[in-house]
């Protein structure tokens, strides 16, 4: 969004690939999992009083527009880039097939996973863990606007503590609310480690792989 209150702010999105583009270029194999919030935002007047599988399949269709806008991004900088959607749509990008996605990381591609899960009441959250074990990530980094898990609101609370490390059962006790219950229960029962780090400074994103930057583990 940028400074805007809802859509899609083009130089936000060039900066965002310009960070995942320079990431790759170091040698990571990198695959995305975007949120459609920017755009929902626009339509939650009318999500009032919505069926919530209504509700969440909008927010399926405004993560593919972001995921045709973030692949365009990237694409401008020379980035090879797929966009594989969980809800078919074969005029505007692939289905997700998971032995495809394989072979697309294999060919040095970047994967944009486009559509969640392809279900209504799992989150973006959720599907990014899904996707992650599907494709045998090593982490799951979760971009977020603060610098990463506070045990209360820090936009609300000047006092919030920013923890370092944290394990899942913590965020599961303390109803840390970084990710929702279903995301953080897969990501325990199957081990994946989860960065929560911030997407607001630049360069943050190769600082935090290297080790440099700051971010919250949970694990
Ligand atoms: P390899 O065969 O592994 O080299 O993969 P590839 O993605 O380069 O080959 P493919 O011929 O499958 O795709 C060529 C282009 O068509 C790519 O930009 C794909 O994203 C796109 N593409 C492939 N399948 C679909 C589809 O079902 N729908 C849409 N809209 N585009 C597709």
């Amino acid at each position: 969004m940028g400074r805007q209150n809802f859509g899609l702010d083009v130089k936000t999105v060039d900066r965002i690939a310009g960070e995942v583009g320079r990431v790759y270029t170091s040698g990571y194999a990198v695959c995305i999992v975007i949120g459609g919030g920017n755009i929902f935002r626009g339509v939650s007047a009318a999500a009032h009083g919505m069926h919530r599988a209504t509700a969440d399949n909008i927010g399926m269709l405004a993560t593919i527009m972001n995921s045709i806008a973030f692949q365009n991004s990237l694409e401008k900088n020379g980035i090879p880039t797929r966009v594989m959607s969980a809800v078919a749509m074969p005029s505007i990008c692939e289905p997700y097939i998971r032995r495809k996605a394989l072979r697309h990381i294999e060919k040095k591609r970047v994967v944009i996973c486009a559509a969640g899960s392809g279900n209504p009441y799992f989150t973006t959250d959720t599907a990014a863990i899904l996707r992650a074990l599907e494709l045998g990530c090593d982490v799951l980094l979760k971009a977020t606007k603060v610098a990463g898990v506070y045990d209360s609101d820090p936009e609300q609370n000047q006092n919030a503590t920013l923890f370092r490390n944290l394990s899942y059962r913590d965020v599961l006790d303390k109803n840390i609310r970084v990710m929702d219950q279903t995301a953080i229960t897969l990501a325990q029962e199957n081990n994946i480690p989860i960065f929560v780090f911030s997407l607001m400074e630049e360069g943050h994103l190769e600082k935090v792989l290297s080790g440099e930057g700051f971010c919250s583990i949970i694990s």
